[in-house]
């Protein structure tokens, strides 16, 4: 072999070399690549499969907090229900028979539950120190008052030119029947300005219901017909209207915009 044959043939071998290393890297580099995606997708998957999992385990622990939430909403409704200071009278809950109440008089002749005698005497104590000049317009009643004052409704009525039945159904608007009244609790005190002691929507204009209905859930007092609740409660907006359910419960329902009907259901 010539020398110039035998050095294109080195030169040959060592391009061809080259060749085979460049492929060779190249081969590796895209096989790599492919081991990267796949080993990214995996993890991809077994986070998701993670996410999976926490939110089966989630969805299965949360109907147990539900259930825990509803167990626990019923002991609280269960709980508010015995409290004595919550009875709830209305229109669909009469007094019970056994119903007793210990009643205390007030310096004025009316009569409260003792329970609620303290606090009632704080609050109007208080308003006055606030400028509040406010009178009991009535308490405690006895079925046979709350019957009166039904009938004396009723024949009001009747005397604007309403009929007995249309006579009858405005006046259960505003006064209870006997053993349906919150005043035959004891709990109930209907109050008033000294200087404005009607029963009707003025009373709400004063200085001293503003202020009643500002501070009256600190002495343990809600206002028991609030606007736009008559449909829950049965009765008109009564400003005047005050029942005793104790600081606690008074703060919870005024804070919460709730009746008594709300907070016992
Ligand atoms: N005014 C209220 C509803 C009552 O008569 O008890
Ligand atoms: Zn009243």
């Amino acid at each position: 072999m010539k020398k110039w044959q035998k050095s294109t043939l080195i030169v040959t071998w060592i391009a061809a070399c080259i060749v085979i290393s460049v492929i060779y890297c190249e081969v590796k580099r895209l096989d790599q690549m492919r081991s990267d995606t796949m080993e990214s997708d995996q993890k991809k998957r077994s986070n998701r499969s993670t996410v999976l999992t926490t939110e089966k385990q989630t969805s299965l622990e949360n109907p147990t907090m539900q259930q825990n939430t509803e167990e626990d909403r019923k002991a609280v409704f269960e709980e508010r229900r015995k409290d004595p200071l919550l009875l709830l009278v209305n229109k669909s809950h009469p007094l019970p028979e056994t119903y007793e109440v210990t009643l205390a008089t007030l310096p004025d002749g009316h009569q409260v539950a003792k329970v609620m005698y303290d606090d009632l005497e704080d609050m109007l104590a208080d308003a006055g120190k606030a400028g509040c000049s406010i009178i009991v317009a009535s308490a405690y009643r006895t079925k046979e008052r709350q019957e009166q004052l039904l009938q004396q409704e009723i024949r009001k009525n009747m005397r604007n030119g309403m009929d007995e039945k249309e006579a009858e159904e405005d006046a259960l608007l505003t006064v209870a029947p006997y053993g349906y009244s919150e005043h035959e609790t004891g709990y109930t005190v209907d109050l008033v300005a000294a200087g404005n002691q009607m029963l009707d929507d003025t009373q709400e204009t004063t200085k001293e219901n503003k202020w009643l209905q500002k501070n009256c859930a600190q002495y343990g007092f809600i206002l028991r017909y609030p606007k736009e609740k008559e449909e829950i409660t049965g009765y008109s907006y009564e400003s005047w209207h005050f029942r005793y359910v104790g600081k606690r419960a008074a703060q919870d329902i005024t804070s919460d915009h709730l009746t008594l009907e709300e907070y016992l259901n």
